[in-house]
Formats: structure tokens, C-alpha cells, sequence
């Protein structure tokens, strides 16, 4: 593990200093958590595959002209990304029901919804990330006007991006979560919007098109078993690991499965 400082730790992440000013590196842990870290578990080999799956998205996204705070992958679990100041907001895009969607509003999961629904969750923790709407986000100054339309366009480009590129592989894209941050550049008092955190099936619900199966975070949180195989298998559908083999490598190299 690196012996830099830490700038912040968070459930399945670390962040210390990069070796840039304006740069960080990203460590990916193998820790899961969920419901607010009630439910924690060390699945190995989950860093790495997050790592690279991460990178995959990031790296298709900025192609097609979405900015990322991605620089480069430094080595299996660590990526070396620009230091933004993080918006304090969960972007949810959704285009199936499934989880809170389905739970607070009774819309049966596994409807498809009648568009791409993009909601904003407060980053707080102690509150358990509460639902927030843009009264709230300008009323406390969350984001700014300009900022709020362009967490929507840009969530949504990414939606559109992602759920074709899944798609071309089987995998139907539920719903997922972005984080943003706001990146200072030279003289310019207005911050560039990049997006940030990480792109994994940790923050994305994924479901098999044909079987349906659940390829990502919900088998942990709903004790499904088999969650580093699922995420290995999104990263071998996407090309990322090649082989049946390198697949069993990245898992057991951290420790088998
Ligand atoms: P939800 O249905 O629980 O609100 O989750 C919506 C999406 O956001 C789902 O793909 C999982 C992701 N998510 C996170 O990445 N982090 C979180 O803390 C939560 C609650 C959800």
C-alpha cells in the first residue's frame, strides 16, 4: 500500500496526496459496505476489479467528451486522478425501478420507467444520504443554477453512453450513481464540473438481459453470495479481462475467492 498521506477515507475508497500538486491518488479497497455501513464485509479482490472497471468507464466517457477526474491507472488498486472539491450531492439516474425507487413510491422493480429519471441524494452520512429536490440544492447553495443543469445534462449523457455500451454485452443498466466536483483551473474564478469518485458495480445496479441476474452491489447487500465473481464477469463481458483465466488471477491474487 502507498505510505503517502491520506487525504480522506471513505467506506471503499482512500484518497491520499497525489504526486502532483492538483493530482490525488485513488486507492480502491476491498471493503463493501451497505445501508449506511450497518452491513460490512472485506470481499477480496472487489478493489480491484472496481479499479479497473472504474477506469474502463471513465476513460469510454472522456472519449466521447465527458470531463472525468481521471488521469491514469497507476497500478492494480490505485489511480491517479485531479483533485476536485466534491459537490455534496449523489446523482441518481434510473431507468428501471429497483431499490428506493420501487420501495418509497411502490412502482413494482424491474418496470421500466416511461424516461430516464435523474434524482439528487444530500452526501451526508449521518443523515443517511436523504432525497433532496433542486429547491433545496439552491436554497442552501448545494450547487449553483448553472451547476444543477449541468449535473442533469451530463448524468443523463453519461446514462445514455453507459446503457448502450452495456447493453452491447447483455447487461440491462438499472440505475447508477455519479459524484461531481468542482476542478479549479489557472485563473478562473468558475470551477470546471468533472466527474468524479468511481464507476463500478458498486454504484450501479446491472442485471443480466437474459436471466435477469444481478451483476452488481444488491448481492452483497441482499446476501446473494457471488459478488466478486458478478463483478468479474462485468469486467469480462466489457473486454477488460480477457481470459476466463486472468479473471481467476485478479480474484485470487488478492486472496481467492
Ligand atoms: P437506491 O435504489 O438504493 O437509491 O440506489 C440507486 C443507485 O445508486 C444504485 O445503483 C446504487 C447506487 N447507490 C450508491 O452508489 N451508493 C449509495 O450510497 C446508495 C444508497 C446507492
Amino acid at each position: 500500500m502507498s505510505k503517502k498521506r491520506i487525504i480522506y477515507e471513505g467506506k471503499a475508497k482512500i484518497l491520499y496526496e497525489g504526486p502532483e500538486p492538483g493530482t490525488l491518488i485513488q486507492y480502491f479497497k476491498d471493503d463493501a459496505t451497505a445501508f449506511n455501513a450497518q452491513k460490512r464485509a472485506v470481499l477480496d479482490g472487489k478493489g480491484v476489479l472496481n479499479n479497473r472497471i472504474s477506469e474502463f468507464m471513465m476513460t469510454r466517457l472522456s472519449a466521447v467528451g465527458i470531463p472525468t477526474h481521471f488521469i491514469r491507472r497507476l497500478n492494480m488498486r490505485e489511480q491517479l486522478v485531479k483533485k476536485v472539491d466534491i459537490i455534496p450531492l449523489e446523482v441518481v439516474v434510473r431507468n428501471v425501478a429497483a431499490g428506493t425507487l420501487s420501495k418509497r413510491l411502490g412502482i413494482e422493480e424491474g418496470q421500466v420507467l416511461p424516461r430516464p429519471m435523474v434524482e439528487f441524494y444530500l452526501k451526508d452520512d449521518a443523515l443517511g444520504d436523504p432525497l433532496v429536490t433542486e429547491e433545496h440544492i439552491a436554497a442552501f447553495g448545494w450547487a449553483t443554477a448553472q451547476e444543477y443543469e449541468d449535473l442533469i445534462s451530463l448524468s443523463l449523457r453519461v446514462n445514455d453512453f453507459m446503457s448502450g455500451l452495456f447493453a452491447a454485452v447483455g447487461i440491462r443498466l438499472v440505475d447508477f450513481k455519479l459524484e461531481f466536483g468542482r476542478y479549479y483551473e489557472g485563473d478562473n474564478e468558475i470551477p470546471r464540473i468533472l466527474l468524479a469518485d468511481e464507476i463500478s458495480p458498486d454504484s450501479c445496479r446491472l442485471w443480466d438481459f437474459e436471466t435477469g441476474d444481478k451483476l452488481d452491489k444488491d448481492r452483497f447487500r441482499r446476501d446473494l453470495g457471488g459478488v466478486t465473481e458478478a463483478y468479474a464477469e462485468v469486467a469480462r463481458r466489457l473486454g477488460i479481462l480477457k481470459e476466463s483465466g486472468e479473471t481467476d488471477n485478479v480474484v485470487s491474487f488478492n486472496g481467492g475467492k
